[in-house]
């Protein structure tokens, strides 16, 4: 294995504002062999997924952020190509916190063996069969709580969590609006997911306006993925004992400063509990979501949409289209054997 090099896109320093290529810097380094108990995969995909930008900054987060030097993290498949544990054979395949790069060496105990012979794409198993579905599979349900007949809304709606959130929602017998940046996501939200109404928030103006007219009960459940304006909207039009699960604040991860939340006291004139949550928090209850999820697959009651995109150096420029919504559902870079 010593003649071969490991191309790796590694923080070479923090952004300011969106990431560049002088903060993620591509390297090609000799590929030592696995160490005592260590395994090496050749990456097959790469999850690309918003919050490694906050990974990338060093500010506190729920988990440290990446070392500069170090290749960008990410969850990776990837297929073995070396192994010095007796856990791991190669050729077998491993979902794995790797990074932006070819290969990925790592303690054997940390490696998750995937069945490739099951019939499921590998893929899945960083979206809607992993982390992304469990996302929206324990946010909406645990920190949510939603009820038959009540209002969820949730944002990035056609997103990778999103466009699950939604879905879910409907099978508890929720009336389900979701926001979306462009009229083909909105339109896929109602005609193909169900969704009871969209709001495209690129065109309509006020946002306060477009939720109360979209959610003329009001809403019981706001499920948060982007922060900012929208949530401050959506926090004037909760009703009494709503809930907000916040997922995410895609809307502020390249701002030096977080917007005001003018309508904060909402949470007190209402009695409403605002919960924030990481998917980590459930990690004990993964086997149980990702099974209820399956199931839901294949019986063909949850829609999921992937965006794949070949070639480790696009890792950077394609990571970026999380910001400017023209990814499409799950982002995902495949490296081809
Ligand atoms: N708490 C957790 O454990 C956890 C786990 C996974 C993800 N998340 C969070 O969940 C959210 C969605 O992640 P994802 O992986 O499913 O990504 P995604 O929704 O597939 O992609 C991101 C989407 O966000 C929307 N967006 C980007 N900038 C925006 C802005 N300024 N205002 C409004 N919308 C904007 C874009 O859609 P439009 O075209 O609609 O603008 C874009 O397609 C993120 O906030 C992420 O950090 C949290």
């Amino acid at each position: 294995m010593t003649e071969l090099t490991n191309r790796q896109y590694f923080l070479a320093s923090r952004p300011v504002g969106e990431p560049t290529p002088d903060n993620v810097a591509c390297r090609d380094v000799p590929l030592a062999p696995p160490g005592e108990g260590e395994v090496t995969i050749r990456n097959l995909y790469i999850s690309l997924d918003p919050a490694i930008r906050g990974w990338m900054s060093d500010a506190p987060n729920y988990i440290e952020p990446i070392t500069l030097g170090d290749a960008v993290r990410s969850s990776v498949i990837g297929r073995v190509v070396a192994s010095n544990s007796p856990d791991f054979a190669v050729g077998d395949v491993a979902m794995v916190m790797g990074g932006w790069e070819q290969y990925t060496t790592v303690p054997a105990g940390m490696l998750n063996k995937l069945d490739e012979n099951a019939g499921i794409p590998l893929s899945l198993f960083l979206g809607v069969l992993g982390p992304t579905g469990l996302t929206a599979y324990f946010g909406l349900l645990e920190v949510g709580q939603p009820k038959a007949g009540e209002t969820v809304l949730v944002s990035a709606a056609a997103g990778a969590v999103g466009s699950i959130v939604g879905q879910i929602a409907k099978m508890q017998g929720c009336r389900v609006v979701g926001m979306a940046g462009s009229e083909d996501k909105c339109r896929w939200l109602t005609e193909d997911l169900g969704f009871d109404a969209a709001i495209n928030y690129r065109t309509c103006g006020d946002y306060r306006a477009a939720i109360s007219e979209a959610c003329p009960d009001g809403v019981d459940v706001y499920f948060d993925n982007v922060g900012g304006e929208i949530l401050d909207a959506a926090l004037a039009c909760l009703n009494r004992y709503a809930r907000v699960a916040v997922c995410g604040w895609i809307s502020t991860y390249n701002e030096s400063e977080l917007p005001p939340l003018a309508n904060l006291w909402q949470l007190v004139a209402r009695s409403v509990t605002i919960r924030g949550f990481v998917i980590l928090d459930y990690l004990d209850r993964f086997p149980e979501g990702i099974a209820q999820l399956a199931e839901w697959v294949m019986a063909g009651k949850l829609q999921f949409r992937e965006d794949v995109v070949d070639g480790l150096d696009n890792v950077l420029p394609t990571f970026l289209r999380l910001f400017d919504g023209s990814n499409s559902g799950k982002l995902v870079i495949r490296i081809p054997e």
